[in-house]
This record gives structure tokens, C-alpha cells and sequence, in this order.
């Protein structure tokens, strides 16, 4: 079976998407199966920078991109990606999973209501009302892009979600978001199926996770996480397909750590020198503009990662910024209660944290492979792709990838 599922080794913005740019022309297909227009994946073509949230960032090289079931859509906002994405690429084959969930005007509401409700303990969401579709799909109240084949159907369901939330709709509401379906409509289908026939006929997919793997809601630091599986075993639920597809897992890194939103954050930085590798690193989300909190590489946060993802293969992105910065230090292992821990536990913080220091290589390329080995020999995982700059292209391989 020729697939590979690449996922985020830390909080999420670990540039996944130029890595997924970068490998997708060795894939016919490539496939998003979680989250929704929360991730923001940047991939920077000549002059111009795209910005992908609901649209698999293969899109520009893999012959076809898939939407999977586990994903939630802002139909409108699709529509408007694939409007500006088209100015790209038009010839594109796009198929969209009949059983995802769609993202309403309701969701919106009530992600900014349970945030308000939070207060000081608030998750910092994207405010997307990607948690409440998620939460409509588990209390069975949700909307799927096959209930618009029965808009009386469609339109009970909605009337429930309105009920349960309290929140009222406009007149009329029905009937844009029935538009914006027919205007999608030719690209739904059973993507299951699809990618089972053509996986089974010997054709590659490239399955790339958003988000990252300490914001998984089971696995990261809850509650201050996403409301998807974003590990890798989510390929499997999140695109319908039985395990036996999946085999090769590749995780994305940035050279150092950053989180938006809340959480724990054992290495985070303050004062100047989280504004200067913040400044260095453009550490700006992507969906939202908010400033990134800014630390050191984790080791332990990337052991955990390796186990958690069955990780054959690592890349690093980034490392230009990081060489940039003087006195570099990497996270190797914590202290809780007097003894030493190796591995992240998403539930403890730790009391403190242990670091190596390693010497800048903006001037010395010997010291970026040191700093590269030693992150190899504490994972016992390859890195194969180190990302040196921006630009699409300024990606280095290290080491090949077998699939
Ligand atoms: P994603 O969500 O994992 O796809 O990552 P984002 O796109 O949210 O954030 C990564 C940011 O880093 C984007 O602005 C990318 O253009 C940028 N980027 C990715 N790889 C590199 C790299 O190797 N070097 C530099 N300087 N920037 C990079
Ligand atoms: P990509 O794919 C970074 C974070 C949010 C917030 C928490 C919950 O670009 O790596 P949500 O809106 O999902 O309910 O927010 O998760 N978050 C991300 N952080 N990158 C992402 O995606 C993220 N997707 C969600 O900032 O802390
Ligand atoms: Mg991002």
C-alpha cells in the first residue's frame, strides 16, 4: 500500500503545509481527513503566498485532493479558497466526502459564546466553530453535506441544533447554505470508496493531518486543545479507511516550539528573546494574525510525538530562524517532584525544565549538523527534510523516504 500520513509534532504551525507541498508531487492524491478552517497552511510560490484552511495543500502538485469525512466545512468559505486557489491551478480534481459535517452560522455563535463563558480559564479557539461541529456531530444533532439531499431533513436538524443551543437563525439561512452546497455539489462523493479503489489499483496518497499532535483531544494538553484527532491513528476514523492502508507516518517539527492559544508550554520564552525568535520566525497565526508563544526545541514533547505517531521519519523546518538566534538551547529533560522526566506528560507540568546548549550555525553550517544529529540520535528517527528558508523550495533532503 503506497500512502503516507504526515502530521504536526507539536501545538500545531510546524510547517507542515510546505513540507506537504514539497512531497505531494511524488503523490497522485493528497488527503485532509481532520479539523477544518482552524489550520492555516502556508506554502510561499515566487512572490505570492498561499494560505490553505480547508483545501489539501497538495493542491497544487497532486493530481487530486480529497476532503475526507472526518473534516468540518465552512462551505462558504471553501467556495471562497478554491475561488482564489483556481487562480493557480485550474485544472484541479477535487472530491469532497459526502458524510463531513458542515460548519454553520450557528457554530460560529456558539464557539464565541462557550469562550466567552470560560472566561480567564478560555481555550484561545480560532473561534471557527470548528469544537461546536464536532460537538453537534457526537450529540447527533449535526449537519452532513448528504442531508442536503433531504432539505426537510436538513432543515429539522437545524431547527434542533437551534433549539439546543438557543441560538436563533435568520430567514433565509436555509436557503444560502443550500446554495452554497449546489455550488460544491459536483465534487461530493463517497471519498471512502474513491480512495479505496484507487489505493487498491496501486495509486499514492499522501494523507496530511492538520493541526498538531499536543492540541489532539485525547492525547494533548486537554481541555486546551482542538476537537479532532490529530494523531496519526485519526487517519483512519477521520477517512473511513481500514488501518491496514496506513503503514508509513512522517512528523513534522519546527527547530523550535510555538503554541497559539492556551496551554502548557514547558519551554516557552518571555522578554526579548521571545520577541526576537518571534520576530525572526514571523510568528503570526495564520488563521487568526494572534502572536505565537515562542520556546526552545522539546525533546521530550518530541519523544512523546514519535510514540504517540509510530514515527518513521521526522522533518525539520525552520532551522534558518533558529541559527539566527545566539545560545540555542533544546529542552532534553524535566524535573517533577525531584526526578528526572524523559518523556511530556500533556497532564503535568513539570517544575523544571533541563537544557543543552548548542552553538548558532548562521555562519558555521557544521553546527546545524551537529544540532541535527544530536535530534536524530535522542529520537532514534531520520530526518529527511530540513527546511531552510521560506520559499518553496528552500528545503534540503537528508535522508530518503521509503513508502
Ligand atoms: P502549518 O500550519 O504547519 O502548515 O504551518 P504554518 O503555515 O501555519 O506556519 C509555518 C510558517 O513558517 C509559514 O509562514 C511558512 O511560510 C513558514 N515556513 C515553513 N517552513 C519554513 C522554513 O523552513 N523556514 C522559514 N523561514 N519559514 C518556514
Ligand atoms: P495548523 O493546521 C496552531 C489551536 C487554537 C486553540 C486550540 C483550539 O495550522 O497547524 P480550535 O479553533 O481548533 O477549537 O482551537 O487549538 N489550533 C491551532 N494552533 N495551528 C493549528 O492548525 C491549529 N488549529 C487549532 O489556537 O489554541
Ligand atoms: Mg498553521
Amino acid at each position: 500500500m503506497e500512502t503516507l500520513t504526515l502530521v504536526g509534532c507539536q501545538f500545531g504551525d510546524e510547517g507542515k503545509g510546505k513540507i506537504i507541498d514539497h512531497l505531494s508531487k511524488d503523490f497522485d492524491m493528497t488527503v485532509r481527513f481532520n479539523g477544518g478552517e482552524n489550520a492555516g497552511h502556508t506554502v510561499v510560490v515566487g512572490d505570492k503566498t498561499i494560505k490553505y484552511h480547508l483545501v489539501p495543500a497538495g493542491f497544487l502538485r497532486a493530481r487530486t485532493v480529497v476532503i475526507a469525512k472526518g473534516v468540518v466545512i465552512n462551505l462558504r468559505r471553501l467556495i471562497e479558497e478554491l475561488e482564489f486557489l483556481k487562480t493557480f491551478r485550474s485544472n484541479f480534481d477535487l472530491k469532497i466526502s459526502d458524510l463531513a459535517h458542515v460548519v454553520t452560522e450557528l457554530h460560529f455563535k456558539r464557539d464565541s459564546y462557550l469562550e466567552q463563558l470560560r472566561g480567564e480559564g478560555k481555550i484561545g479557539t480560532t473561534l471557527k466553530g470548528i469544537g461546536p461541529a464536532y460537538e453537534s456531530k457526537f450529540g447527533r444533532y449535526g449537519i452532513r453535506l448528504t442531508d442536503f439531499r433531504n432539505p426537510d431533513g436538513l432543515k429539522r436538524q437545524l431547527a434542533l441544533m437551534s433549539k439546543i443551543y438557543q441560538i436563533p437563525y435568520e430567514e433565509g439561512y436555509v436557503d444560502n447554505l443550500m446554495s452554497d452546497y449546489e455550488r460544491l455539489e459536483p465534487y461530493v462523493c463517497d471519498t471512502r470508496a474513491y480512495l479505496e479503489e484507487e489505493l487498491n489499483g496501486g495509486k499514492k496518497a499522501l494523507f496530511e493531518t492538520a493541526n498538531g499532535t499536543f492540541i489532539d483531544i485525547d492525547s494533548g494538553t486537554y481541555p486546551f486543545v482542538t476537537s479532532s484527532y490529530t494523531t496519526s491513528g485519526g487517519v483512519t476514523v477521520g477517512t473511513g479507511l481500514s488501518p491496514k492502508y496506513f503503514t508509513k507516518f512522517l512528523g513534522v517539527a519546527k527547530a523550535y516550539t510555538t503554541r497559539v492559544g492556551e496551554g502548557m508550554f514547558p519551554t516557552e520564552l518571555s522578554g526579548p528573546e521571545a520577541d526576537r525568535l518571534r520576530k525572526l520566525g514571523n510568528e503570526f497565526g495564520t488563521t487568526t494574525g494572534r502572536p505565537r508563544r515562542v520556546g526552545y526545541l522539546d525533546i521530550p514533547m518530541l519523544r512523546k510525538a514519535v510514540k504517540l505517531n509510530s514515527l518513521d521519519y521526522l522533518a525539520l523546518t525552520k532551522v534558518d530562524v533558529l541559527g539566527k538566534m545566539d545560545g540555542i538551547k533544546v529542552a532534553v529533560s524535566y524535573e517533577s517532584n525531584g526526578s528526572e522526566i524523559r518523556e511530556f506528560d500533556p497532564a503535568t507540568t513539570p517544575d523544571k525544565v533541563n537544557y543543552e546548549t548548542f552553538a548558532s550555525w548562521s555562519n558555521d553550517r557544521s553546527k546545524l549538523n551537529e544540532y541535527i544529529e544530536f535530534i536524530q540520535d535522542e529520537l532514534r528517527v531520520p530526518i529527511v527534510l530540513i527546511g531552510v528558508g521560506e520559499k518553496r523550495d528552500a528545503i534540503e533532503t537528508n535522508g530518503q523516504i521509503a513508502f
